[in-house]
């Protein structure tokens, strides 16, 4: 298959680079920013045009979370209008679009896996302009995988785990979010999961009905405080973590306190399981 992925220098676009040397299957074609700016329409279309893509992994997002309270039109330039654009060029070109999404979409108060059919109620602006892009998506063209992930980190770009690498080192205690549950999701297992599915998709004889959004997170649960404890204990690193919580926290953009995301999905339509997100962070820290 010829795959372009947009975004490519992002952890996940990052992993996919560093994924597809090990494998020779597909010829993939990485865009980064400055290669092709997915709120540009025109530019999005010649480009599809030059490449006759087979699928279109798209990894570029606009992910400042905070930011996006005061930048709105940022946000939907490429959170939805940039993802509106790829989903047409590749109805156009009857190319397999892949489009990640967030947990943030569901905002949810349960306390029990949430599920791709629960109701959504997102609540800034990012979680907001990110369920628009599905919808933008999904209303432009019908095969569409989109992935709605949580807590992405990787060896690539900044994340959580990095900060806690370089903070820990630096300081005797930390205070850490314990109120927010979730699984963290090594943008590795993203990478894998989606090649995976654009392979088993391209094995249907009749895909028709397996288009749609999936969670896909690692699997398990923690907070970020326990979260932080994990990545010390593993590097052995001697920092303390003293809880807090999200409303001391004070971050400007609400952050839901429920994110564990049901699999049930994933495994019936893809015979998909993910693995435990302990020991995924495992083995990206054994490359950091
Ligand atoms: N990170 C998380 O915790 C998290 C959680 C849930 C869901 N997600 C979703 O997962 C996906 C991947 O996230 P990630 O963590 O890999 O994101 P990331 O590391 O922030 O990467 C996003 C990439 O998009 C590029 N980009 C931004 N605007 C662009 C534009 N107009 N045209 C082309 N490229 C553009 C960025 O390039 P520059 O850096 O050059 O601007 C960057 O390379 C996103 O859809 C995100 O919403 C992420």
């Amino acid at each position: 298959m010829k795959i372009i992925v947009t975004g490519a220098t992002g952890q996940v676009g990052s992993e996919l680079q560093a994924l597809s040397q090990e494998q020779d299957r597909h010829e993939y074609t990485f865009l980064s920013r400055a290669d092709l700016d997915i709120s540009d329409a025109a530019a999005v279309q010649q480009l599809f045009h030059q490449h006759s893509p087979d699928a279109c992994i798209n990894c570029a997002a606009y992910t400042a979370v905070d930011k996006a309270e005061t930048e709105p039109e940022a946000s939907y330039a490429i959170n939805v209008k940039g993802v509106k654009h790829l989903a047409e060029a590749c109805s156009e070109h009857q190319a397999l679009f892949l489009h990640y999404s967030s947990d943030y979409v569901y905002h949810s108060e349960n306390s029990r896996p949430i599920k791709e059919s629960d109701p959504t109620t997102p609540q800034g602006i990012y979680a907001k302009h990110k369920l628009e892009g599905e919808r933008a998506a999904l209303q432009a063209y019908q095969r569409c995988i989109i992935l709605r992930t949580s807590w992405v980190y990787s060896v690539f770009g900044h994340n959580f785990v990095k900060t806690m690498l370089k903070l820990g080192k630096d300081r005797a205690e930390l205070s850490i979010v314990a109120d927010q549950v979730g699984a963290p999701t090594y943008a590795r297992d993203i990478a894998t999961v989606s090649v995976s599915l654009l392979d088993k998709i391209q094995e249907l004889q009749d895909p028709e009905s397996i288009y749609g959004i999936y969670n896909f997170s690692n699997a398990g649960q923690t907070n970020w405080a326990d979260f932080a404890k994990a990545i010390f204990d593993i590097k052995g690193i001697t920092c303390q973590v003293k809880q807090t919580t999200t409303a001391a926290y004070g971050a400007p953009a609400p952050r839901p306190l429920w994110s564990v995301l049901s699999h049930d999905k994933l495994k019936a339509a893809f015979g998909i399981e993910p693995r435990h997100w302990q020991l995924s962070l495992e083995e990206c820290l054994e490359s950091l």
